[in-house]
């Protein structure tokens, strides 16, 4: 993505800008997409991150071990037989997407990408513009609203609900309070699953410095969603209805891992992984 146009404020914008965008709040998929080293991101986006960074540095390396873990999930479930794959909260599908890592398992393997940011829609949309249709869509849509999901066409026609759908929730569900009911929306999606079905699920806790992600979190505060922080035993709800598979609940480089760990990526435990499966 070359083609840049300036936008009303002066800042250059990418050709496949939306023309809705509300530029003036930081948005997570593009505060995530700046840790990560992207392009996808607005000035607030940036300003957002760095002030969360200052307080706590770790940060960009959370974002770093995120993203491998759901590389890792998706593999691990592809592996295990899975073909199909609804990734919620997926961001941009860049290098090392659920789509790239499952379709070398099961080159036919079918992916429906989900987030409710309009950036990340279009760029997804872009950026897969020559994907098979019957194998690949893109759903601009709230995870709070799991009807919306699960009763859509265009989910529908690339998955097929009574084979198993490995269901990634990376990175999101710490984005949807209790209020909203973040356990009964994880089950929605649970019961409609058949069985043998995954669900894979990152999300953002304390770590061993208690009190750095709450105040790191206040770089969050002109963002368009707050941050949860979820205890062990409340993340080890998002799977009931599943069994876990090993290694169960870990910090997120711990899952897994395909490397001996750094004592940087050791450090990283400010958030739990797992991964369950329906039976
Ligand atoms: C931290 S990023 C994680 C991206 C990807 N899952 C990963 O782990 O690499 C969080 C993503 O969740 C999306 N998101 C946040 N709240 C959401 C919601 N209520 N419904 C759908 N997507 C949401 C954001 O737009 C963003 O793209």
């Amino acid at each position: 993505m070359t083609d840049e146009s300036i936008g009303d404020d002066g800042s250059r914008l990418p050709e496949w800008t939306p023309p809705a965008i509300d530029r003036g709040k930081a948005h997570p998929a593009r505060i995530y997409d700046y840790l990560l080293g992207g392009k996808d991101n607005f000035e607030v986006d940036r300003e957002a991150a760095e002030v969360a960074l200052k307080l706590m540095p770790e940060l960009r390396g959370m974002a770093r071990v995120n993203r491998a873990f759901l590389g890792r999930a998706v593999r691990h479930l592809a592996e295990a037989g899975i073909t199909q794959f609804l990734d919620i909260g997926s961001g941009t599908p860049g290098p090392g997407n659920t789509g790239e890592v499952a379709r070398r398992v099961h080159p036919d393997a079918s992916v429906v990408y989900v987030d409710y940011d309009p950036i990340v829609s279009a760029h997804s949309r872009a950026m897969l513009a020559g994907a098979d249709p019957a194998r690949t869509a893109i759903l601009q849509a709230d995870v709070r609203e799991p009807k919306t999901i699960l009763d859509n066409g265009s989910v529908h026609s690339v998955l097929d609900f009574d084979r198993p759908i490995a269901v990634l929730m990376v990175a999101v569900l710490h984005f949807v309070s209790d209020d909203e009911d973040a356990h009964g929306i994880a089950a929605q999606f649970v019961d409609a699953l058949a069985p043998g079905s995954g669900l894979a699920v990152s999300h953002a806790a304390e770590g061993h410095e208690p009190g750095k992600f709450g105040a790191a979190r206040k770089g969050w505060n002109n963002a368009t969603s707050q941050l949860v922080l979820r205890d062990r035993e409340e993340f080890g709800r998002f799977f009931i209805g599943t069994e876990l598979l090993e290694p169960g609940v870990v910090f997120i480089p711990g899952w897994r891992p395909d490397h001996e760990l750094t004592a940087e990526e050791r450090g990283l435990d400010y958030g739990h992984a797992g991964v369950g499966i329906k039976r």
